[in-house]
């Protein structure tokens, strides 16, 4: 998709379509009444009509206006024009794509993006709008047997700003947001194929052709040598499968100084989650092909981070495995030897995140990291706790919490900070190892942070739970490629 930025009156653009805000209660945004003013007022007829209301979520496409030399016309509803905020802003550019899609439009220049947000500059509604408009355009049809219909589709999106002088402002936010889409795209390709496809293989597969297409350092550590580590925890839960666990290393070497301390990012790759030897129950059990999404976000922001050039080293490490049940599968009660020396009494073998975390964790120390953030689709109870909104926000340095919580405010992907106090650690006591792997299951998602927590002294630490964020569940099931935007923005802060 091709983007640009100008800045230039409505009713003048020559274009296949011109798309311009209405708020509820017919009231005509700035460009709309520039385009009602050079029809001779149609806009006002057709919403005196009874067309459209401005409400938020609908949408109205008209044709060949006269005094007008764009092909088309199409109205978005903003909502109240009092409460409209980011989330509406979001919709509304989302409603926009769904409706230019249906049309046979090939370039598009939008208005929406002029709209006034409270405390959000032209930058803000640049990002989103093309972060918006490429998610609006995804579509995962690759497992299809035959191609869907070509249709004529959008390949120029015009956005335009009330200024000259936001112009240069606007085309950075566009660079910047085309690298975060790319990114976004590649995490919910990997995590949308099933998992028959995205093997801990494959994935190290992906993370090789991203790192020679993007110039980042590629390293891939097989089992015999992840035995050599000593990380029993993670190998413990590969057990039960045939596919053979990756530990992937991905480095962006972007600092000015070469030895900076870097940023780690360490994502969960259980490429399918059976819950081992404590099966899962049947229903929903496919969405556990998703239980990769950590490993994706970090993949997609370690190519966002590459495109973007940010001069700050990276490394993104991903633990690859699948968790199946087996003759040679981990039981519950089994103990074993972290990478640590930590030794973990496994009660139930469904609580694999944390065991390939915690030895991922340990790895990272060798990079002596400026600060280490891991992303995983972790516990079930954080999906009660936050629903399908925020994603979790844990941490061990308060300063490093409110980075992460800016960075997701700042990118419209937005983590909740929750509680790691002492009193949360006393769940976890094992009679017979050092810990166990699962604590209580009142403030589940605490105590699961509270496991990891154990593994990171070393560093500067936080850990995104991303269960309930990762993917849509339903009728539009498919990965969402958060936090790529969150983590991308977070790197980019620390890399300015
Ligand atoms: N991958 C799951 C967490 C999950 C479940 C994410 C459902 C999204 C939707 C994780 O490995 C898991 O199974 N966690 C258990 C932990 C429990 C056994 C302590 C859970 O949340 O039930
Ligand atoms: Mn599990
Ligand atoms: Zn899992």
């Amino acid at each position: 998709m091709e983007f640009s930025i100008k800045s230039g009156s409505p009713e003048k653009q020559r274009t296949g379509c011109v798309v311009v805000g209405v708020f509820e209660g017919r009231k005509l945004s700035a460009s709309a009444q520039a385009i009602d003013k050079a029809s001779k007022g149609f806009l006002t007829e057709v919403l005196r009509r009874g067309d459209h209301e401005g409400k938020a979520g609908t949408s109205l496409l008209l044709h060949c206006l006269t005094g007008l030399p764009s092909d088309r016309v199409l109205l978005v509803g903003l909502g109240k024009e009092r409460e409209l905020g980011e989330s509406g802003y979001r919709k509304a550019v989302d409603t926009a794509i769904k409706a230019l899609r249906t049309t046979g439009a090939t370039e598009a220049t939008f208005f929406l993006t002029e709209v006034a947000l409270r405390k959000r500059d032209v930058a803000f509604r640049i990002e989103q709008a093309v972060l918006g408009i490429m998610e609006g355009l995804y579509r995962f049809d690759r497992m299809k047997s035959k191609p869907p219909e070509a249709k004529r589709a959008l390949r120029k999106v015009v956005l335009s700003v009330p200024r000259r002088s936001d112009i240069a402002p606007g085309e950075a936010a566009v660079r910047r947001a085309q690298a975060i889409a790319e990114g976004v795209h590649l995490a919910r390709d990997l995590g949308n194929l099933p998992a028959n496809v995205c093997t801990p293989a494959y994935l190290a597969e992906q993370a090789h052709e991203i790192a020679g297409k993007h110039g980042l350092h590629c390293e891939v550590l097989e089992q015999k040598y992840l035995e050599k580590l000593g990380m029993g925890a993670f190998l413990a839960v590969a057990r039960g499968s045939r596919q053979p666990p990756k530990l992937i290393v991905l480095e962006h070497r972007g600092a000015k100084k070469k030895d900076a301390p870097p940023v780690v990012l360490v994502g969960k790759g259980v490429t399918f989650d059976t819950g081992g030897i404590s099966l899962k129950p049947a229903p929903e059990m496919d969405e556990m092909k998703f239980d990769m999404c950590g490993a994706a976000s970090v993949l997609g922001t370690m190519k966002a981070a590459a495109l973007m050039k940010l001069p700050l080293n990276v490394v993104g490490i991903v633990p690859a495995t699948e968790n199946m049940p087996g003759g040679n599968a981990v039981k519950p009660g089994d103990i074993v030897t972290t990478m640590s020396g930590k030794t973990v009494e496994i009660l139930n073998t469904d609580a694999e995140g944390r065991l390939i975390l915690c030895d991922a964790l340990t790895y990272a120390e060798r990079y002596k990291p400026a600060a280490v953030v891991d992303i995983a689709t972790l516990t079930g109870a954080m999906v009660i706790a936050l629903g399908h909104v925020a994603t979790g926000l844990f941490a061990n340095a308060d300063s490093l919490a409110r980075e992460l919580v800016h960075a997701g405010e700042a990118s419209w992907d937005r983590a909740w900070h929750l509680p790691l106090w002492d009193d949360y650690q006393e769940a976890l006591k094992s009679n017979f190892a050092d810990i166990p792997n699962i604590g209580s299951r009142a403030g589940g998602a605490v105590t699961a942070a509270c496991f990891l927590e154990r593994f990171t002294k070393a560093y500067p630490w936080a850990h995104l739970d991303i269960a309930g964020t990762a993917w849509k569940s339903g009728h539009d099931k498919g990965a969402t490629g958060r936090p790529v935007a969150l983590l991308a923005n977070f790197l980019a802060k620390r890399a300015a």
